[in-house]
């Protein structure tokens, strides 16, 4: 069976130590690693905006010696209503994997359901996980160890990356509290498989209310932007509902002395998070958008590798 990464628990304990270990490797050794020479192509499909992501993977591509074939919805079939399963039956005689930021996880989901090559999750509604291999790596260099820290997440506790620090984290036996309002609590499916993943890793996974609670004593603190790409229409009175969930300098003096603290970007200074800590000392932000490149060259190459294998 083909190996594809659609969400975060697609990768065992094992597993993600793997990639994570291949990824410091390849960040040491950028251009040593060339699984996509031929050149090989990798279709990089995007159905919403990026910069990191967009980036990333068009120059993890080409460092791994392979061609990255940039596809935005507007100019593609896909985007006026081409089948998806029709796209992946084009797109797998073609190309080594697919890259796909859309919107339903059950996109991605159908597009691996019928595409033979390794399919990639660049952000659905529902997950991000390409990002938390990214923060993993970020978090191991600052603080050495991913087993046993404890994250605190605060914000939306319903969107992609609430849902996927909730499975990665505890995949690597971190404690993740997700702090957000009533209204906006994680999908119960995916906090229990959560904890259910982490009573296998000896961590945990809470969803709390009390923002104050959810970020006492925390070795990292991770926030997101409160409007989510498709989420535009979203009303004053929800951002209301999320403002004691801001990551500023009250919410950091509950942390640890020595929490790092986390963004996949963009950020909207004076909302989710306060420019004194984005811009602060305690911002590893820079580096965990930079670890976007070398995380994902290590899941591509860590895929193919299992493609190959199938051949
Ligand atoms: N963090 C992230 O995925 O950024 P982009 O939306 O710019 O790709
Ligand atoms: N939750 C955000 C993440 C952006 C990288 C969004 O989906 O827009």
């Amino acid at each position: 069976m083909t190996r594809h990464f659609l969400r975060d628990d697609d990768l065992g304990p094992a597993e993600q130590a793997e990639i994570l270990a291949l990824a410091d490797s390849l960040k040491a050794d950028r251009f040593g690693t060339r699984p996509l020479a031929g050149p090989r192509t990798v279709a990089v499909l995007f159905d919403k905006p990026s910069t990191r992501t967009r980036i990333s993977f068009a120059v993890g591509i080409s460092d791994l010696g392979g061609v990255p074939l940039v596809i935005d919805a507007g100019v593609a079939q896909l985007g006026r209503g081409e089948p998806i399963e029709d796209t992946a039956r084009v797109l797998e005689r073609q190309v080594a994997a697919i890259v796909w930021r859309t919107f339903g996880q059950d996109r991605v989901e159908t597009m691996a359901r019928h595409a033979g090559v390794p399919v990639v999750n660049a952000l659905t509604d529902t997950f991000h996980p390409c990002q938390l291999l990214a923060d993993l790596q970020t978090i191991r260099e600052h603080k050495s160890r991913l087993s046993g820290l404890r994250l605190a997440y605060l914000g939306d506790g319903a969107n992609n990356m609430a849902h996927s620090y909730l499975l990665a984290g505890a995949t690597a036996g971190m404690h993740v509290a997700v702090g957000s309002p009533a209204d906006l609590p994680p999908d119960p499916g995916i906090l229990s498989r959560a904890a259910a993943i982490a009573e296998q890793t000896g961590g945990s996974a809470a969803h709390l209310i009390d923002p104050e609670e959810a970020v006492k004593g925390a070795d990292v603190v991770a926030t997101d932007t409160w409007v989510s790409m498709g989420d535009e229409d979203r009303s004053a009175a929800y951002l209301e509902l999320l403002r004691p969930y801001a990551v500023d300098d009250a919410a950091m003096s509950r942390a640890a002395a020595d929490a790092v603290v986390l963004h996949c970007l963009p950020a909207y200074r004076g909302q989710e998070i306060s420019a004194s800590v984005i811009d602060g000392p305690q911002s590893v932000v820079w580096d965990q958008a930079e670890n976007r490149l070398h995380a994902q060259k290590a899941l591509l190459t860590w895929l193919l590798a299992r493609a190959e294998d199938e051949r």
